[in-house]
This record gives C-alpha cells, sequence and structure tokens, in this order.
C-alpha cells in the first residue's frame, strides 16, 4: 500500500498502551487484535506496526516503516556510535516518563559510582551503560540480560545493575536502591531523513499537528472565576501560562468581573488557594478536550 503512512509501536508493555491512547486521542480509530502484526486505522490513511521496542529504530532507519513511537532509552541504545542509523527524534511526546538507572543492594557495599570499579553490572542496556562508564573513567564489566535484570545481584549473575526506573516498585520489591541516573526517558516520535511522497508527506503533517495538539491540551485547563475589578492584574499574573484572559463585566454593582483564560501549564490546588486569596471566587477549572492554532 503506498500511499498509506507506516508507523511503528510497541506491541507490548507500558509504552504501548500509551501510545495508542495517544494516536486514539489524536482521532486515530484503530483497534489492536491479539497476535495482529498490523492494525490499520480506518479514518486515515495509515497503518500500524506492532513490533518489539528494539526493532523500532532500525525499521524507521530502513524504510520498513515512515515513523515510529519508541521509548527514548530504546532510540539511544540502537542508535548508539557505529550504527550510524538515519533516524532523528522529531517530537518528544511527554508520556511514558521513567530513568535509567545503577543500582545495587540496599546499604551492601556499593553506593555509588566509584564503588562500580572491576565489578559486573546487569542491563539490557550495554550500549548506554558501557559508553557512560567510558565517560567516567570506570572499568567495569556489563552482563548482558534481555530482562529480569532486578534478579541479577541475588542470583549472583552481577553485583549491580543498570535498568529502567519507574514508579520504583520492581527495585523495592528486589531489595535494590538506585544511586546514579543515567538517562531521562520518555516516548519520542522518531522519523528518518528519506523524502516522503507528497501524499505521505501531507498525512504526516496532518498527524503532527493533531500530535501536538494533544500534548498541549494534555496540561491546558480552561479556568473560569469572578473577581474584583482592582484584582485582575494581580489575579492575570497568577494563571499559570496563558495569554491576556478575556473580562466580561457582570450586571452587578460590586465591582466584579469574571475572567476566563486558557492555561497551558498544570493548574494545582495551590493555584487555586492563591487565586482565592486575591479575591477570586466561584472558580471553574475545566479540561480542554482538543486544541488547534
Ligand atoms: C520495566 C523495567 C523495570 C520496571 C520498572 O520492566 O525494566 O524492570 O519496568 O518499573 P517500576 O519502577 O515502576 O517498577 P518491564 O516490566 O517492562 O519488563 P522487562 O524489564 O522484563 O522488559
Ligand atoms: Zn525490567
Amino acid at each position: 500500500m503506498p500511499g498509506r503512512l507506516r508507523i511503528a509501536v510497541q506491541k507490548k508493555g507500558r509504552l504501548a498502551d500509551e501510545s495508542f491512547a495517544m494516536l486514539k486521542k489524536a482521532g486515530l480509530n484503530f483497534s489492536v487484535r491479539g497476535d495482529g502484526l498490523l492494525a490499520r486505522v480506518k479514518n486515515l490513511p495509515i497503518d500500524l506496526l506492532l513490533v518489539r521496542d528494539d526493532d523500532i529504530p532500525n525499521f524507521v532507519a530502513s524504510g520498513a516503516s515512515d515513523f515510529g513511537l519508541v521509548g527514548e532509552n530504546v532510540f539511544a541504545e540502537e542508535t548508539l556510535g557505529s550504527k550510524g542509523l538515519d533516524v532523528s527524534i522529531l517530537r518528544r511526546l511527554g508520556f511514558s516518563r521513567c530513568n535509567l538507572c545503577l543500582a545495587a543492594i540496599e546499604n551492601g557495599s556499593l553506593q555509588s559510582l566509584a564503588d562500580l570499579k572491576n565489578k559486573k553490572i546487569a542491563t539490557s542496556y550495554p550500549g548506554i551503560l558501557s559508553t557512560y562508564l567510558k565517560d567516567k573513567n570506570i572499568d567495569a564489566t556489563c552482563v548482558e540480560m534481555k530482562g529480569a535484570v532486578e534478579l541479577a545481584p541475588r542470583i549472583n549473575v552481577a553485583d549491580a545493575i543498570c535498568d529502567l526506573v519507574s514508579s520504583g516498585a520492581t527495585l523495592e520489591a528486589n531489595g535494590l536502591k538506585a544511586f546514579e541516573t543515567i538517562l531521562e526517558s520518555e516516548a519520542v516520535l522518531i522519523g528518518s531523513r528519506r523524502t516522503l511522497s507528497a501524499e505521505k508527506q501531507s498525512i504526516y503533517e496532518r498527524l503532527l499537528s493533531r500530535i501536538d495538539g494533544v500534548i498541549r491540551s494534555k496540561d491546558s485547563k480552561y479556568i473560569m472565576l469572578n473577581a474584583p475589578q482592582s484584582q485582575i492584574k494581580a489575579i492575570s499574573k497568577i494563571l499559570p501560562g496563558s495569554d491576556a484572559p478575556t473580562i466580561i463585566p457582570l450586571g452587578t454593582d460590586d465591582g466584579l468581573v469574571a475572567m476566563q483564560a486558557v492555561c497551558t501549564e498544570n493548574v494545582f490546588w495551590e493555584t487555586l488557594e492563591a487565586l482565592k486569596d486575591k479575591g477570586a471566587r466561584s472558580i471553574l477549572v475545566l479540561p480542554i478536550e482538543k486544541m488547534m492554532s
């Protein structure tokens, strides 16, 4: 199908679920069934290739797929040094955030980077880890494991580990503690330098503008409140990430106005408390479903 845009997406796992949710918010209508390797988007000429995450950078570089959604950790590991793949990050997507960390047994003899000298470190990221160690002048051995890395110290396969930490629950369950972050990661959209057909380019631009809208609307809120006329300036300053608010006079004679604004940053309870301190009343915070500029 030459006219259909192909996007490689991780088949299973946390990043997969959040990637599907993001694409659905961008208006793509598709369903992922059991063992399927391809999901056709019904309302746009797009096919999703459902693959292993470490294959995604290669698929994009080789042209098997036009774009990919992948964790930055995988992107970094697969594109290191000599691999020289034609693939780069087009957008950071702000979800599936996690850290690639060095960790060891809590209260054990390994507590810092320097303690790793001549030790064995288990990891699924040998490229990133060995580059980091070389950079820090630490002579240690990487033991590659495809999964269950947190088990390594307990079964004496390694002295320390280098693995992803999200909530920290897996480390804790295995009596481990992180002491160094090597890489901060989030989901990214990747692409190559190849020229797309005019058809595909236009689908891509449409998709990208929708993805940008999804990213922006995520933290954005619509705020409505009533405030004393004299406090308009003070209140405008507190509204996070908003342009000039709309001011509407109220038909009352107590000097109150209604203010409405789009806030592009997170609105916390603390923000509302600060607004209230400035005399704002009847404060409403509404979610924004879609945004396009
Ligand atoms: C990932 C990662 C850690 C864990 C971290 O593993 O490799 O083991 O999640 O998450 P947490 O800090 O919230 O506990 P995953 O479940 O994807 O399995 P895998 O390592 O076997 O691929
Ligand atoms: Zn794991």
